[in-house]
């Protein structure tokens, strides 16, 4: 892939990893298309740096989806990266939770319906623009579960699934998938240890993109992956309670 002068639009580009990524593409001089919740963030992008565009929009709404593609096919129809980086979790036991069905909706909705949905709207647009390509970020989580958030588990293999049969079909745009491991970001405030910084997955993902990596293991998960190859069991001991002993 081509590194600079891409037209590039980040979901979840306020926070964590996406606004990581937002200013990596930046610094390689790329514009983004930043797309978040989170207004008042959203104007301090912009600010530090013209080339951010912002775009409010929550992904879970059909409503929302469709104003964001109006914006991106009037005004940026040269946009020719998507990443799907927007992404929710919930902890919790399934058996008990209250409210459990709008919990459910909600993770589903916007870790695995709105990134397909997004990728279906922007495809028309991808295969007229060169050097095109969709990023998708699943999880190690995606891999080998922990027990504290099956729905959030189910949706990181949703995706990591549909992104290598995705790539199988497409011809002209390619399939990236970042799986990260444990990043410190407000997702994992007050869990975890062990931590890499947004800034350095969005070292390695950069390197790895440069070089048409498509599935891009950060960190640890190479690791992880070597060990759910020879011992799935002990894979699954290391996991299941979130990596934490
Ligand atoms: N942190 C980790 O250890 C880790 C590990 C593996 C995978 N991941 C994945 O990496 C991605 C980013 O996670 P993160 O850790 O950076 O999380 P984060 O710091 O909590 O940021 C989440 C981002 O998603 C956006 N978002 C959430 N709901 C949205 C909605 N309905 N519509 C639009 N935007 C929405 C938020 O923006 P607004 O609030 O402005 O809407 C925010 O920018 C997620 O897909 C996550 O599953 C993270």
């Amino acid at each position: 892939m081509r590194i600079s002068g891409n037209k590039v639009l980040i979901t979840g580009a306020t926070a964590g990893i996406g606004e990581a990524l937002t200013k990596k593409f930046v610094s390689l001089d790329n514009k983004v298309i930043a797309v978040g919740r989170n207004e008042k963030k959203l104007a301090e992008l912009t600010q530090e740096d013209k080339r951010i565009i912002p775009f409010r929009c929550d992904i879970s709404q059909p409503n929302d989806l469709d104003k964001l593609i109006m914006f991106v096919e009037q005004n940026h129809s040269d946009t020719n990266i998507l990443v799907n980086n927007a992404g929710i979790q919930f902890n919790y036991d399934f058996a008990i939770e209250p409210q459990l069905l709008g919990k459910i909706e909600q993770e589903v909705k916007v870790n695995f319906l709105a990134p397909l949905q997004l990728i279906s709207l922007m495809l028309p647009m991808l295969k007229n623009n060169d050097n095109a390509a969709i990023v998708n970020v699943s999880s190690g989580l995606g891999l080998v579960p922990k027990k504290q958030a099956p729905v959030y588990c189910g949706t990181k293999a949703g995706i990591h699934i549909f992104s290598k049969a995705l790539r199988y079909q497409l011809k002209h745009t390619k399939v990236f998938e970042i799986i990260p491991p444990l990043v410190d970001t407000q997702m994992t405030a007050g869990r975890g240890k062990d931590k890499i910084s947004t800034e350095q997955l969005a070292e390695e993902f950069v390197g790895a993109f440069k070089k048409d990596k498509y599935e891009v293991s950060v960190g640890k998960i190479s690791l992880l992956k070597l060990i759910n190859r020879i011992s799935p069991t002990l894979a699954d001991k290391i996991m299941k309670n979130g990596g934490e002993r």
